[in-house]
């Protein structure tokens, strides 16, 4: 039985965070599956990248959005930014123990499915590849895993550039020593990434691309459904759009959520 507070509780928003745009790949799918929530998504620009940061930067930027997200009564937080969950989900875990947190890792465990003889290309973040998180997975799930930290590579999704002769030359320098290879997966490690995919899939086609969102969504729809969160179906569904960056940056967000990819 749900009681009236907890009905009042569920129509309250869902929070969700990265370090910029690219979060806003998540958020596609969760509006996608949970028509009926409503979300307020902040994306922090003005501190971005967060990749490149150390992980002490990280919390301290990861703690104040989510106390933000907190002021507009958000009933949970999803952490839309590999990088941020890599520095921060724990802490902000154990800081706010009532709250669901979900939050998001590198696809390893989908790929290593797909692994047979030759590689898996792993693009993540400098910070996400140097965290601990992110070498218990590879402990795990690492086999045939080239892991390819990729500095500047969120900066053309944040400037909305998703081709081009830049970032082909770019893909080109980093995939050069891949192109004759078995390459059986790439794994997408940060959420800027999936906007990307055409221009990477250009470079392997029909080679499989993993990104978490999908299994991110998921569990969010679990977490809620687990604690009597979920909007119910009569709810108007919604999206905020934020940006500590100011206004050209929503637009970009506004853009890339509408954006046929
Ligand atoms: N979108 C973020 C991620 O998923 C990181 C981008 C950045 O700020 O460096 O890792």
């Amino acid at each position: 039985m749900i009681n009236e507070n907890e009905r009042g509780e569920a129509l309250s928003p869902v929070g969700m965070f990265d370090s910029g745009v690219g979060g806003i790949s998540v958020l596609r799918e969760a509006v996608r599956l949970l028509p009926n929530e409503r979300f307020i998504f902040y994306g922090d620009t003005k501190n971005a990248p967060y990749g490149t940061k150390t992980k002490e930067a990280v919390l301290a930027l990861s703690r104040q959005v989510v106390k933000a997200l907190l002021k507009r009564q958000c009933k949970a937080i999803v952490i839309a930014c590999n990088t941020a969950t890599s520095a921060a989900a724990a802490d902000l875990r154990a800081e706010y123990p009532d709250l669901p947190i979900i939050a998001m890792e590198p696809a390893l465990k989908p790929a290593s499915l797909l692994h047979s003889d030759g590689v898996v290309l792993s693009l993540a973040t400098p910070g996400t590849i140097a965290g601990e998180k992110y070498a218990h997975l590879y402990a795990l799930y690492g086999k045939g895993v080239v892991s390819l930290p990729c500095p500047g590579l969120m900066e053309f999704v944040e400037r909305g550039e998703l081709d081009g002769p830049a970032l082909n030359r770019y893909f080109e320098t980093l995939f050069m020593p891949y192109r004759d290879k078995k390459v059986e997966a790439i794994v997408l490690g940060c959420t800027h990434y999936s906007f990307l995919k055409k221009s990477i899939a250009g470079f392997f086609p029909g080679v499989p691309l993993l990104d978490g969102n999908g299994g991110t969504v998921r569990q969010l729809r679990r977490r809620l459904e687990a604690q009597n969160l979920l909007a119910p179906a009569e709810a108007a569904g919604g999206v905020e759009l934020l940006s500590s960056g100011g206004g050209e940056p929503v637009k970009t967000m506004q853009a890339l959520l509408c954006a046929e990819l």
